[in-house]
């Protein structure tokens, strides 16, 4: 198992953890970025992978969507898995396309006990495929549907009670959803089942019109911050990264940002001791 606080590993940063030791305790890798031909992708992830422990992220799972699954990618993500041996590997609780066709986003499902059945069945196949349990990360979404059924967090809760999977909880995630759809985002965090999180995703957002987009272009915000803080007050601690994929800054900026989640983390808990002493 992983503990601490970790980045995901861009190719920007390859020089800084080759030749360095910055203060990171893991890595999340992004799974897709090294099922690709050639082997210079590869020889860099091994290389890195000597110094630091490392959890998988994918984007191409489709756990939502309706085409069979992918066996193809469930093998060569296997494959890599053995080769990594993360302590776990994660994808999204959505859709990416249909009849064969991936629209490289990550798309939002319906609320509604078909949808949950549809998941339940494809986890469970995917778990057998792999061979381990996976995590699955709640999504920042940007409409809702007529048919939906009940709220999200009551989707993710009852997802999680049917299906032995885990839960990456992306914290920022819930908060651009709370705004856009107009939810209590502490409800959200206080209805997951705390046993099942064993990750925590942090990042910026940018706000458009109404709405907040999930952009992964800006340092994390004080009202994501303080859902943070709501997290690991009722979660305790749990493994956290920021997630930069656009806009990306030396890697000091990064490590500064995760020198905040570690003061948080130890105020926190801090309070947590002394309330319980
Ligand atoms: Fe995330």
């Amino acid at each position: 198992m992983i503990q601490g606080f970790g980045l995901g590993l861009r190719t920007d940063h390859y020089a800084d953890f080759t030749s360095g030791r910055p203060a990171v305790d893991w890595l999340e890798v992004i799974s897709e970025n090294y099922l690709v031909p050639g082997g210079r992708p590869l020889h860099h992830l091994d290389r890195i992978r000597a110094d630091w422990p490392m959890v998988m992220h994918g984007v191409s799972m489709s756990l939502g969507g309706t085409d069979p699954l992918d066996l193809d990618y469930l093998r060569d993500l296997k494959a890599l898995a053995r080769r990594v041996q993360p302590a776990w590997l994660s994808d999204h609780l959505c859709w990416t396309g249909v009849n064969g066709r991936n629209l490289h986003d990550l798309l939002p499902l319906p609320m509604t006990e078909a949808a949950l059945r549809h998941l339940t069945d494809r986890i469970a196949r995917v778990q057998d495929l792999l061979g381990q349990r996976i995590a699955v990360e709640n999504l920042s979404s940007y409409v809702r549907f007529a048919a939906d059924e009940m709220n999200e967090y009551e989707f993710v809760a009852e997802l999680l009670q049917r299906s032995d999977c885990l839960l990456l909880l992306d914290v920022n995630n819930v908060y651009v959803s709370s705004v856009n759809h107009g939810f209590d985002a502490q409800a959200y965090i206080d209805a997951m089942p705390a046993e099942r999180v064993v990750q925590i995703h942090l990042a910026g957002h940018s706000r458009q019109g109404e709405f907040l987009i999930d952009t992964h272009d800006a340092p994390v915000c004080d009202a994501v911050w303080a859902l943070y803080r709501h997290t690991l007050r009722r979660l305790g601690p749990r493994p956290t990264m920021i997630e930069r994929d656009d806009n990306i800054p030396p890697l000091a900026e990064l490590l500064d940002e995760l020198a905040l989640a570690r003061r948080i983390a130890a105020e926190v808990l801090a309070d947590s001791t002394a309330v319980a002493a």
